[in-house]
């Protein structure tokens, strides 16, 4: 049985005029709002500030963002205005691979649609948009039955961050697993780790399991190693939003400690990510760009002060699990054991296999 959710990111409206219409997750859980870009710089300006979040839906919102660019600005040579809207979508956030990929597939399918007519090649661009978004929320499902079976029948699952309907195009990664299980009957109890500074799993993820009617409860990132030294916690999954070649794998600021943790209490870590999420052009964590935000984000979260003005801050957005510390990487394909240098690439072979249709 699949789980749905009700939940939709990112919608694309025809129009005219065309419009990508994004659930504002800065206002949840206060308020369901949509925010609806008429113009592609408000797609892009939502991509930077977390309108629109997780690695899948940043690539489906600048899919989308890439086709309304070449629809909104039709005078000027196709390729060019093409070049221009994929630079200005690929500055946006640099760490989510999905992001690049996304924009690749754009720019190819412009390239596809040379020779045929403006309207061919705009609606070309808007059909690959679609198919990049159908995809994503295909691969959620897959996930979700390949990963299912790596969870416990009854006990508790630990996440963080927030990898469900509202990162993706589907039903989610890692909260996908959890999701699937669930409605396969599985006695699941999810610890959400609210996720400083930006609180994607206090905000987000509770909302989600709320949602769903899932057991779930919400701790500090910095309860996670007491409540697993309870024996409360017999798996833990999230998600990704770059993964090396060797199998590091960068996520949400605060996974590298929950994977140690795991490490020491001998919990099985796992990490769910679709096979674009996978970079092989990254040998390792270390060639991993790790996006730095604005120090108000950590001094002064969702308005409230909470540290001095002119404190020194340091915020990455991201760390990195190392690879040894990662029992498997469920994808669409299946899930990744280690050695993952081997396994990944077979995975991503089989995505292009699968999409080449052979
Ligand atoms: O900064 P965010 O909220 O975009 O970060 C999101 C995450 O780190 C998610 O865990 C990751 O993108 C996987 S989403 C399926």
């Amino acid at each position: 049985m699949t789980p749905t959710t009700g939940i939709t990111a990112v919608l694309w409206l025809p129009g005219p005029p065309p419009i990508v219409r994004l659930l504002d997750q800065r206002q949840l859980p206060g308020s369901e709002q949509y925010l609806d870009c008429a113009r592609p710089e408000q797609v892009m300006d939502a991509i930077k500030t977390l309108t629109v979040r997780g690695a899948p839906a940043i690539g489906i919102a600048a899919a989308y963002g890439v086709a309304q660019y070449l629809l909104v600005y039709p005078d000027g040579e196709f390729d060019d205005v093409l070049t221009q809207a994929c630079a200005r979508f690929a500055a946006t956030r640099p760490t989510a691979v999905n992001l690049f990929w996304a924009i690749d597939r754009m720019w190819a399918a412009g390239q596809h649609s040379a020779g045929k007519s403006l309207v061919d090649r705009q609606a070309a661009l808007v059909g690959e948009a679609q198919a990049i978004h159908a995809d994503d929320a295909q691969c959620c499902v897959d996930i979700g039955r390949h990963g299912a079976p790596l969870l416990p029948d009854k006990g508790g699952v630990l996440t963080h961050c927030n990898t469900g309907a509202l990162a993706t195009g589907g039903i989610g990664t890692a909260l996908g697993v959890i999701r699937t299980a669930h409605a396969q009957g599985k006695q699941l109890h999810v610890w959400m780790d609210e996720t400083r500074p930006l609180l994607q799993g206090a905000r987000l993820t509770a909302w989600e399991c709320a949602k769903d009617g899932m057991q779930a409860t919400l701790i500090c990132d910095n309860m996670a190693g007491h409540v697993m030294g309870k024996g409360l916690i017999q798996a833990a999954i999230v998600g990704a939003d770059r993964i090396a070649a060797n199998g590091d794998s960068a996520n949400k600021i605060g996974t590298y400690s929950v994977a140690i943790l795991c490490a020491y209490h001998k919990i099985p870590f796992y990490i769910a990510a679709p096979t674009s999420t996978i970079d092989l052009t990254c040998p390792d964590g270390q060639a991993i760009p790790i996006e730095e935000r604005h120090p108000s984000e950590v001094t002064c979260p969702q308005g409230a002060q909470f540290a001095p003005n002119g404190v020194a801050v340091f915020n990455p957005a991201f760390d990195v699990a190392p690879a040894e510390l990662i029992a498997g990487i469920i994808t669409e394909q299946g899930v990744a054991r280690p050695p993952f240098a081997e396994t990944l690439r077979q995975m991503v072979l089989a995505a292009q296999l699968r999409r080449d249709g052979c």
